[in-house]
C-alpha cells in the first residue's frame, strides 16, 4: 500500500496527456511534472487516491536524450507552456502519439495518424495574448496564471507571445501604476483592471488591444490612449470592454471602441481578412495556412461542390475555398464574427459565399434540400451537437473534414460517424500550440455505406 510522503526510485514508462510522466509502483500509476517517458528518477509520492496518485521529482538518476532545459524562467510556476522540457521533435511525437492513442482508446478508430506537423521557429508564434492583471503584497502583477491557480504569475517575458504583446504589457503596467488605476482584486471585489487582449497582425503590422475592466468607466481613458499611440505606432485599435461578473470569462458583453476601428488586417494563403475583437481568429498565424491547405486537400474540391463551413468564425476556412468551389454556406453562433465573415467576403470579392448566424445544430437543418457535397466542421473544445452529426447523416453529406482542438472529443465524434457509414482515411496533427499540450488535427472522412 503506497502512502503519501514515501520515496521511491521509478522508471516512467508513459507520458499523460498534458505531458506528465507516469510511472508505476507496486502496479500503482503515479503521475509526476517533469518527467520524461524513458527516464528514471527518484520520487516523493504527495497525493494517493483510489486508483492513482502524484509524485514530486527530487533526482533525475537516468536523464532522457529527448530532455530539453527550458528556455523560460517561468516554466517552473507557469501553467502555460507544460512541454518546453521535450526537445521539440519529442513534442511532434508525443503530439502524434497522443492522438494516435485518443482514437483509438477513446473512438475505437484505427487510422493513419500522419507526423505532426511542426514549425521551423517554435516561439512566439501566437497572435493572440490574453493577460490577467491583480496585485501580490499590494504591488500591481500581470502575467500568466500560476500552475493549477488563479495566482499570477508576474510575466518578465514569455516565449509563444510576441515580442511586442509582452513590451505593451509591461508599458501598460506602468501606465496603470503611474495614473495610479489599480488592478481588481477578485478576494475584496475592488480595484479596475481585469485583462489585457492584445492581437498582432502576422502579415500586417497591425495590433489591437482591449483594457478589461471591473468598472463600468475606464478612468484616465483619453491619457491612457495618448500614452499608447505616443509609444506604439502600429496599434490601431484600442477597445474598452466592461466585465462585472465574476468567473473565468475575459470579455464582458459590454465594449466601445475608443480609438482606431474594431478591427486588425491579416491575410491567409492570399486571401485578406479584418478580424474584430469578440471574433475567434486561430492563434497561429503560420501555422494556419498550412492546417488550411491541408484542410482544402482532404476536401479534393471540384467547381460543382456545394460546401459547408461549420463553425466558420469570420470565414476564414470557407473564403479560402471559395475559389474552387460552386458555392460556400457558412454558420457562427458569433454576430460579429459573421459580419465579419460577410465582410471579408466582399473586400475579397467572393460573390459565392454566404454565412448565417445561428446554431450550427439549428442553421444545418436548413440547409437539407441542397445538394451538399462537401463539409468542413471546426468546432470549439466540447466537439461537435449531437444534433448537429444526426443532421449530417441524414443529408449523406459524402466528403467531411473535420478540424479539431480537442482529440478526446473528435475521438467521440468519429466514432458516431464510423458507427454511421463514414470512413475516418486518416488524420494529421498540426502544431498550432508549441510548447504546450494541445494538439489540433484535420481528419478526412468518406461516406462509404448509404444510409
Ligand atoms: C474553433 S473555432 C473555429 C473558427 C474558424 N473555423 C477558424 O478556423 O477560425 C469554433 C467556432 O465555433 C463557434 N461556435 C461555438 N458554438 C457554436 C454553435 N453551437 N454553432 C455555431 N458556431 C458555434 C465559435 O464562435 C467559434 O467561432
Amino acid at each position: 500500500m503506497i502512502e503519501k510522503n514515501e520515496y521511491y526510485s521509478v522508471e516512467f514508462t508513459d507520458m499523460t496527456h498534458d505531458g506528465m510522466g507516469v510511472c508505476k509502483v507496486e502496479g500503482f500509476p503515479i503521475f509526476v511534472e517533469n518527467a520524461l517517458k524513458g527516464e528514471k528518477a527518484d520520487i516523493k509520492i504527495v497525493k494517493v487516491n483510489k486508483s492513482f496518485g502524484f509524485g514530486r521529482l527530487i533526482e533525475i538518476t537516468s536523464e532522457s536524450p529527448f530532455r530539453k532545459r527550458p528556455i523560460c524562467d517561468h516554466f517552473s510556476e507557469c501553467g502555460g507552456c507544460n512541454l518546453m522540457h521535450m526537445n521539440y521533435q519529442m513534442q511532434l511525437d508525443f503530439k502524434r502519439y497522443r492522438t494516435r492513442q485518443t482514437l483509438k482508446r477513446l473512438g475505437k478508430i484505427e487510422t493513419e495518424v500522419n507526423e505532426t506537423v511542426g514549425m521551423t521557429n517554435p516561439y512566439y508564434y501566437r497572435n493572440k495574448t490574453i493577460i490577467p492583471f491583480g496585485e501580490e503584497n499590494g504591488k500591481m502583477v500581470s502575467g500568466l496564471y500560476r500552475k493549477r491557480s488563479h495566482e499570477i504569475v508576474d510575466m518578465k517575458k514569455c516565449f509563444i507571445a510576441p515580442k511586442t504583446a509582452t513590451d505593451i504589457v509591461k508599458f501598460m503596467k506602468n501606465v496603470f501604476v503611474e495614473l495610479n488605476i489599480p488592478a481588481y482584486n477578485e478576494e475584496i471585489g475592488s480595484g479596475v483592471i481585469r485583462y489585457l487582449q492584445i492581437r498582432n497582425s502576422y502579415k500586417f503590422d497591425d495590433t489591437s488591444i482591449v483594457i478589461v475592466t471591473k468598472t463600468p468607466k475606464l478612468p484616465k481613458k483619453d491619457i491612457i490612449i495618448k500614452k499608447i499611440i505616443n509609444k506604439f505606432d502600429n496599434v490601431v485599435s484600442i477597445v474598452h470592454n466592461y466585465n462585472p461578473k465574476d468567473g473565468n470569462r475575459v470579455l464582458g458583453k459590454k465594449s466601445k471602441v475608443i480609438y482606431g476601428e474594431d478591427f486588425i488586417r491579416d491575410e491567409i494563403n492570399d486571401v485578406h481578412f479584418k478580424i474584430s475583437h469578440r471574433s475567434f481568429y486561430q492563434v497561429n498565424p503560420e501555422q494556419t495556412e498550412s492546417l488550411y491547405a491541408k484542410a482544402l486537400e482532404y476536401a479534393e474540391l471540384n467547381e460543382n461542390d456545394i460546401v459547408i463551413d461549420a463553425y466558420c468564425g469570420i470565414g476564414t476556412i470557407g473564403l479560402s475555398a471559395a475559389n474552387q468551389v460552386k458555392t460556400v454556406l457558412g454558420v457562427d453562433v458569433v454576430k460579429k464574427a459573421i459580419s465579419d465573415a460577410n465582410q471579408n467576403a466582399e473586400n475579397n470579392n467572393i460573390k459565392n459565399t454566404k454565412f448565417v448566424v445561428g446554431k450550427a445544430e439549428n442553421v444545418i437543418k436548413s440547409w437539407k434540400n441542397f445538394k451538399i457535397s462537401t463539409l468542413f466542421i471546426d468546432p470549439p473544445r466540447k466537439g461537435v451537437h449531437k444534433e448537429f452529426l444526426e443532421t449530417l447523416v441524414s443529408m449523406q453529406i459524402p466528403k467531411v473534414v473535420y478540424i479539431s482542438c480537442n482529440v478526446s472529443t473528435l475521438a467521440r465524434d468519429l466514432n458516431y460517424l464510423k458507427s454511421q457509414g463514414y470512413e475516418v482515411l486518416e488524420t494529421t496533427p498540426f502544431d498550432m500550440f508549441p510548447q504546450t499540450s494541445h494538439i489540433e488535427t484535420v481528419t478526412k472522412l468518406r461516406l462509404t455505406k448509404q444510409g
